[in-house]
Formats: structure tokens, sequence, C-alpha cells
């Protein structure tokens, strides 16, 4: 590789070089607010090294064509493209495909995606988003694996894994791409491409982590994001993009920009104009602009006046070559675009039922009150009602790559009806609507309630539109939007028995909801086949076992939340019930609705007391902690286990708890399991006072449970010694 790629950088001038620099998207699709006209006749001169949101076997063929049949040096392009959870067979979203905990369904989708994808001439995906997110308003909390370090760094292992697998060269494996570098899940008040200020340790300790398990992973790409850290927007950011991930990480792919944001560092107030921002970018260690045509436009002129090495661009340029030497492209750069495999891969059985799977496994039972759900075999009549329930446009989510949206996607009633078993009626009645501008509305209420009254069960599909998460979809409230919680507090007046059927991308406030109807079921947007899989788990075909990636509050007023918060030195408990001088609110508890981790199952599991191998390790020692779980109930199920650890005292204040492992085990009726987790003093480490990565010797406690928010077991102690 390196000595084809010499042999090809001597004969590429200037000009040819910054060429591969740049990444327009096609005009198919826009993924962002501007558009440039004219790409095609950009890839004939040669301007243009990579592509996005083009895709199918003929377009990227007839786009790679003007590359290696018009130009100079014939060098393909690279094709890229937003496949996030799924390609044409869509995933859950990947937040409640976190909320699986389930590594091998998480990997399973993302290879999926990249066989889809591959076969439509993609060669590059903008995923997995890494981004740790902690506050529900932001929109994007539902493209990314929640608010957890230990969870999302898991995820983001697999995510890449799935992606690229162990060979580039396969046609089936694409490049992934770690994104938003970083810290854009900090947004302060959860407004999207708002200002980030956290400090450094945050960022190490919390925001990193992920990006670094990706590095860790193979990636092969990483892309910056649209905010500022410290003051400094992030594809300008020397400190990111070349101190941490060059040269602390040794990080040897590639790094795109986010779209258009090295022209938004003069929004900024970070550069003067376009040709200073892209200066920023390349000097950063930026290596490819998105859409902002700097690079093709400006740096040029910014290599003859002295302000940008020639050394730097064929730092980038060669980046990118490889990248495209990895996957086979110069010895056939059509070799993705294969129409026999197009047609042979898309929307396979196996995919479908994959996504089936993966979408049951990413639902979560939050509440279950008399064992409401699984549907009793007596109910004869159901009422599906609410906005989601005969909707396909909401099942896949947003950013669902070619997903199509109005015909393939499995909707609720769809998914019930072909389920229900004979005997049963399932009849539908919109009632609500999810619009914003619906509050206060009331129309369609009495015919959803004079349904709900012949009927023996309610189940009210109600949430978010698709697109109320996502990019630029942040909110300020948490509430069911438009007039859906009037309905469904109709609907339990009524006194039958409701189900919340909870559709949504991020944590929503329904806690009117937790206190007034039985069970609550919260299925994300659960994909193409997200109809089935909902019947699966409604009908109990399928037992629950998603538990929450992220915490969802009583109110929006308690965000940013999450799990692994600091004590402070007035920690509510230390106060009297109501007492004043604590750290609290004056209008709802301190904990949350539902705590990182929760999840219900049709049935229970018990967990013995901690047993710990030691009660202290050295420096190269460990720590065996053990719990035996039983599953104490009726049914087969499976339990995501927990380790949560507190370091008692540090040389600055260290989390209440913080999750350094899992499993997820499946138990038989009456089954017990004794799991096990080894703890090292190097699994403790985080950001000392002095900015050094390590641990400290001092008292530990740790407890293994079902949730954050439950320690089932009284907490064991231990130590580590210098
Ligand atoms: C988003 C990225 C995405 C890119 C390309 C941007 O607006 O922030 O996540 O990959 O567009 O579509």
């Amino acid at each position: 590789m390196d000595a084809f790629i010499d042999a090809l950088m001597a004969k590429m001038t200037l000009q040819e070089k910054i060429g591969q620099l740049n990444l327009l998207t096609s005009d198919w699709e826009s993924t962002g607010p501007t558009m440039r006209s004219g790409y095609q006749d950009d890839i004939k001169a040669g301007r243009v090294g990579a592509i996005f949101n083009a895709y199918t076997a003929k377009y990227t063929r007839d786009l790679q064509r003007l590359a290696v049949e018009d130009t100079r040096l014939k060098i393909p392009l690279l094709f890229g493209y937003d496949v996030i959870h799924g390609h044409r067979t869509i995933f859950p979203i990947s937040l409640g495909e976190a909320a699986s905990w389930d590594m091998d369904a998480i990997e399973t989708s993302a290879r999926v995606s990249a066989e889809e994808a591959a076969a439509e001439g993609i060669h590059w995906t903008f995923s997995p988003m890494v981004d740790i997110a902690r506050d529900a308003r932001w929109g994007r909390v539902s493209e990314g694996a929640g608010e957890d370090v230990f969870l999302g760094s898991r995820i983001a292992r697999a995510r890449v894994h799935g992606y690229q697998g162990d060979d580039l060269a396969r046609t089936d494996t694409i490049l992934a791409t770690a994104k938003h570098f970083a810290a854009y899940g900090a947004a302060q008040a959860g407004r999207d491409y708002h200002t980030v200020d956290i400090s450094d340790r945050t960022l190490r300790d919390t925001y990193l982590p992920p990006f670094k398990a990706a590095v860790d992973a193979g990636v092969a790409s990483f892309m910056t994001s649209f905010n500022e850290v410290d003051g400094v927007p992030a594809s300008g950011n020397k400190y990111l993009l070349t101190d941490t991930l060059r040269d602390k990480w040794g990080f040897d792919g590639f790094v795109v920009t986010d779209y258009t944001s090295i022209a938004e560092m003069v929004p900024h107030g970070y550069a003067k104009d376009k040709a200073q921002a892209g200066e920023q970018a390349i000097n950063a260690g930026v290596d490819m602009d998105m859409q902002s045509a700097i690079f093709m436009d400006d740096l040029a002129k910014s290599v003859a006046e002295g302000r940008v090495s020639v050394a730097a661009i064929d730092r980038s340029v060669r980046r990118i070559l490889e990248a495209k030497y990895r996957l086979g492209l110069f010895e056939d750069p059509y070799r993705y675009a294969d129409e026999a495999r197009e047609k042979a891969t898309l929307y396979k059985p196996e995919y479908l039922e994959a996504a089936r799977d993966v979408a049951r496994k990413s639902m979560v039972l939050l509440k279950n009150e008399g064992n409401a759900l699984p549907l009793a075999a007596s109910a004869k009549s159901i009422a599906l009602i609410g906005p989601l329930g005969d909707s396909k446009a909401d099942m896949i989510g947003s950013w669902a790559a070619a997903g199509d949206r109005r015909t393939r996607p499995v909707s609720v009633l769809e998914g019930l009806k072909a389920r229900a078993p004979s005997g049963t009626s399932v009849t539908y009645a919109k009632g609500a609507s999810y619009e914003f501008e619906a509050a206060g509305k009331t129309d369609g209420f009495a015919e959803a309630l004079a349904l709900a009254r012949k009927s023996d069960v309610i189940i009210a599909a109600m949430g978010e539109k698709w697109d109320m998460t996502g990019e630029a979809a942040s909110r300020t409230s948490l509430d069911l939007p438009g007039n859906q919680e009037a309905l469904l507090r109709q609907l339990v007046a009524t006194g039958k028995p409701v189900v919340l059927l909870l559709m949504s991308g991020r944590p929503n406030s329904i806690g009117w909801a937790q206190d007034h109807v039985a069970a609550i079921l919260h299925a994300w947007y659960p994909g193409t086949m997200g109809g089935h899989a909902v019947a699966d788990v409604l009908f109990g075909d399928y037992n629950p076992s998603g538990k929450l990636p992220i915490t969802f509050p009583r109110n929006v007023g308690q965000e940013p939340i999450h799990y692994d918060m600091k004590h402070t030195g007035r920690p509510i408990e230390l106060g009297a019930p109501g007492a004043k001088y604590v750290s609290r609110y004056l209008d709802v508890p301190n904990s949350p609705l539902y705590p990182f981790g929760y999840g219900l199952s049709y049935t229970t599991f018990g967990y013995s007391p901690v047993s710990l191998s030691a009660s202290s390790m050295g420096r190269s020692g460990s720590i065996v902690a053990s719990a035996t779980v039983t599953n104490t109930g009726t049914r087969a199920g499976e339990e995501v286990v927990q380790l949560y650890v507190q370091d008692m005292v540090g040389s600055v204040t260290r989390p209440v708890q913080e999750l350094k492992g899992f499993e997820k085990i499946a138990l038989a009726p009456g089954e017990s399991r004794t799991v096990q987790f080894t703890v090292r003093p190097e699994d403790l480490a985080f950001t000392r006072a002095d900015m050094s990565f390590g641990w400290e010797p001092g008292e530990y406690r740790l407890w293994i449970a079902p949730s954050s928010g439950a320690k089932a077991s009284t907490p064991v102690e231990f130590t580590i010694t210098e």
C-alpha cells in the first residue's frame, strides 16, 4: 500500500491532492442547509474525493465513472452515507438498540446495515454516533447509546466491528465513523449546535471514552462536531484533533468535518473569513471538508501564501488514499456497485427477521401493575388508540437512511392484527395528535372514547412524531406533545385497563401515566418490523428484557440528569425528610422517574448478597465479585445484571456510582446463575487532581443490581492498597 500511494502521490499536482480532501453531497438528497450545484462537474475536474447521499449500484457506478474515466489520475471516489440504524431494512433507533444491552444484537444490526449499504455502492457510513447524551431536551439523544461511559464504550466497539468486520477488503464491509468529535451532547440547555462549556476533566472522563473505544476497535474515520469546546470550534480544535486523537490515542484513519462545519467557524466568531477557517481546520488536524467547499476553493492559495504546508496536505491525502486502498477501490472502483448483488441483498428475509429480533430486545417494560401485560387471552376486544397506532412513517424514526417510510414498515395496527388470536378484535381510532398545535383540541376524543368503552383493553400508542428527535429537534418540554395526555386521562377515566405503548427517541416526562395507567412499554422507534415486534412483546411471545440506557426525569426541570452524579456537600440523604438546606428541589424528589439501567420483565429476579474473592487488592491484583441471580417467577426471561462501584474518597470528588460491568443472562423459571465480575485497579481509573489518568488507593464500595436505582444487595467494601 505504501509503495502504491507513494507512487500515486508523486504524480499528483497540488490541485489534485486538494481535490481528494473534498466531500460533497449529491443532489439526490441533502442532510444539511446548503447544496453545491454542479458537483458532477467538480468530480470530472478532479476536485472531489468523496460523495455522500448517493446510493444504489447504478447511481454510484455512474458517478464513479466520472471520476475514473474523466480525471487524469482516475482516482476512485469514496461514497459515504448516514447508515445509522439500518440502510433499507431499518432497525430500532440507536438509543433503542442500546436499551437491549445486547452487544451481539447491536453488532448484528450494524452488520446487516453494512451488507445492505455496501450492496448499494456505499463504502463508508457516518456511524456510530458515540456522543454521550445526558440532556433529554437535545434531539440527538436518539442517535447514540445514551448517558453512560461504560455502556457507550462497549456499544461503540460493537458497532464499529459490525460495520467494518475483520476485513475491509470484503465487499460487504464498510468504513465506520466515530462522531461527533467531541462533546456535542453537552450542548447548553439541550439546544442543538449550542455552546459546550465543560471542564477538561469532564471532557476526558465522560465524553471522550467512547471515542477512544472506537479507536481501539480500529474505526476508520472520525467526524468533527459542530460545537465549540472551551471556546474553540471542534473543526479547528488542535487539542482534540491532533493532541488527543493522533498523538495520545494513535489514530491513523482520516478525519472528516461535519456538514459545513469549517464554514461555520466564521459565524462562531473564530475565523474572520472562509479561507482562514479552512487554514484553521487543516492545521488543527482535519483531513476532509464536508460540504463547505473551502478546501476546494481556498486551500491552494493558503499553501501558496505559506499559511498551510504541503506536508499537511500530503498527510491528509495519504490517509484518504489509504482508506480507498483498503477498500480495494484501486483494484476495482466498481466493486461495491453490482446490481445483481444489490437485488439479492436488500430486504433479505433474514435481515427482516434480525430487525424484528433486535426491536423486541430493545423494548423496555416500564410498568406492569397486576400483570396487565402480556395481554390476557380473555381480552377479546382490543382498542388501539393514538397517533402512533396506525402510522408507518413513524416506525423507523429519524436518520433512517434509504428506509422506506411509506409502505414497508409494519405499523402497530398491522402487527397486532396479524398476531391477535382468532376471535380477538383489534380496532383503531386515532383520537389525539402529537402535533404541537393540537394542544387543547379535543376533536377525535369522542370517537376514541366510544371505542374504548366497548373494548376489554386499551392500548394507547402515543409519544413523539419521528422527526421530533434527531438533528435540529430539541425541545424545552419532555411531555407528550399535542393533546395526547389529555386523551390518555380520559381513557383511564373509562375504568378500562390502559397500556401506554410509548414511542419516541428521548426520555419523556410521563409521571402522570406512571401513576395511572396499568402498564407502560417503551418501544422507541422500532424499525421496519416494528409492528410485529410490538405484538411479540404485548402478546407475550417475547418476554421484554430491555433496560434504559438513559435516565427518565420526572419533569424537564431535572435535566440534565444522569445516574452517576456527584454527592455534593449537602446530599439530600444527610438531611431529615423535607430538610431545607440540602441539595434538593421543593417540588419533586431528586430521584428520576425511571433510573438508568431500569426495566421490568414478565418474570421476576432475585439477587443474592454479593461475595468478594478478597477485600483488598494491590496494583496488579484483581477482585472477583459475584452474586447469584434467580428467576423467581413463572416465565423464562432475560436479566441485565449490573455491577456498580463507588470510589469513596478521591483526589477529586467521585460519582456516587459508576457502571463497571454488566451481563445479560437468560434464566428458566426457578433457575439460578452466579454472575461474576472481575475488577482491577485500572478499571477504576479516572482523571486525577494532577490531570494524570489512573486509579487511586483507598476505599471502594461495590454492588450488583438490576438497575442504578436499586441497590438489590447491600454494598460490599474493598480497598486498593498502594
Ligand atoms: C450531521 C451528521 C451527518 C451529516 C451528514 C450533519 O448535519 O450532524 O451527523 O453525518 O450531517 O449527513
